[in-house]
């Protein structure tokens, strides 16, 4: 395992990833890193990869991730088309990011769109992704190594699951973030103690996620057996119903969908008409 891989425009996500294969061994002489910043170049080479303020040399390694934010990925491929040399693999990360621009853009085949999350810090990440332009078994093998450092990855054939995972795996941990912090606040509006509330929000989610991992059932039958006629949990779910609970939930996923799209499209309209 001898190949290299450079990130361009390393920021939170980059670094995760980056942690992620120095904690798996993977050689930091392996690893390159490109900023636009010096005072980040000089963070990055605090961890012992070989940082840099030249995208185009990052983007001469053997596996390639963009990793900018959609507002600035056009200007970046065009600095470092040429760069990335005809057998590369390119992988992005970046969201709304067709396969089509990246392919474009770059003049490149070889390229992975993927959608990471946050909890790939923890290595509990979900990563999505949709290649396009013939992987072969060793590109693959290289994706696996890459986003398997970081939690659970899956391949899709059909992009639109990226687009959605954007709004669900990729939003998700905001999602999830607010839904524990209200819920830590109304035990607390209830007189639990903050410590308390927190471990016992906490702990009743994994519990419960863990449930539904193992297969305990249906998740309706789950609802079903701890909700008893006339009981509290009845009341509580009455509440939900009445607040819209399931509707809302629905309406920000979506919201998170739809401007995924709207990035893709922008991006999408950048490009010379074929
Ligand atoms: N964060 C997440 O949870 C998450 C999850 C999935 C996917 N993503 C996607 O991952 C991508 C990166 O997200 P992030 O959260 O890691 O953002 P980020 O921390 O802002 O990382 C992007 C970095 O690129 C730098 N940069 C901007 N222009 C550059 C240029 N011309 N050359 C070199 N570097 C440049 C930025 O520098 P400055 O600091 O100077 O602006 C920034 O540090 C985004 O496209 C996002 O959609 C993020």
């Amino acid at each position: 395992m001898s190949w290299t891989i450079g990130f361009v425009g390393a920021g939170v996500m980059a670094e995760t990833m980056i942690s992620g294969l120095l904690a798996e061994g993977f050689e930091p002489g392996r690893i390159l890193a490109s900023h636009r910043r010096a005072d980040r170049v000089a963070e990055l080479s605090a961890l012992g990869v070989s940082a840099t303020l030249d995208n185009r040399v990052a983007a001469a390694a053997d596996v390639v991730v963009i990793s900018v934010k959609p507002q600035t990925l056009l200007g970046v491929l065009a600095e470092v088309k040429g760069a990335v040399r005809p057998d590369a693999l390119v992988v992005s990360i970046v969201a709304g990011a067709r396969l089509r621009v990246l392919q474009v853009v770059l003049g490149h085949h070889k390229v992975v769109r993927c959608m990471p999350n946050l909890p790939c810090r923890i290595r509990r990440g979900m990563t999505v992704w949709c290649a396009a332009g013939e992987l072969g078994d060793g590109d693959r093998a290289r994706v696996a190594a890459v986003l398997g450092v970081m939690g659970k990855h899956i391949e899709v054939q059909d992009e639109g699951h990226v687009d959605r995972a954007t709004a669900v795996n990729g939003t998700g941990p905001a999602i999830v973030a607010h839904f524990v912090k209200a819920f830590i606040e109304a035990a607390g509006y209830i007189g639990e103690p903050r410590g308390v509330a927190r471990e016992t929000v906490l702990e009743t989610m994994l519990g419960t996620a863990e449930m539904i991992l193992q297969n305990e059932g249906h998740i309706a039958e789950l609802i079903d057996e701890v909700t008893s006629p006339g009981g509290t949990t009845s009341r509580a779910l009455q509440v939900l119903k009445n607040g819209r609970f399931s509707a809302v939930l629905t309406e920000s996923v979506d919201a998170a969908y739809q401007r995924t799209r709207e990035l893709g499209d922008a991006l999408e309209a950048a490009l010379p008409p074929a």
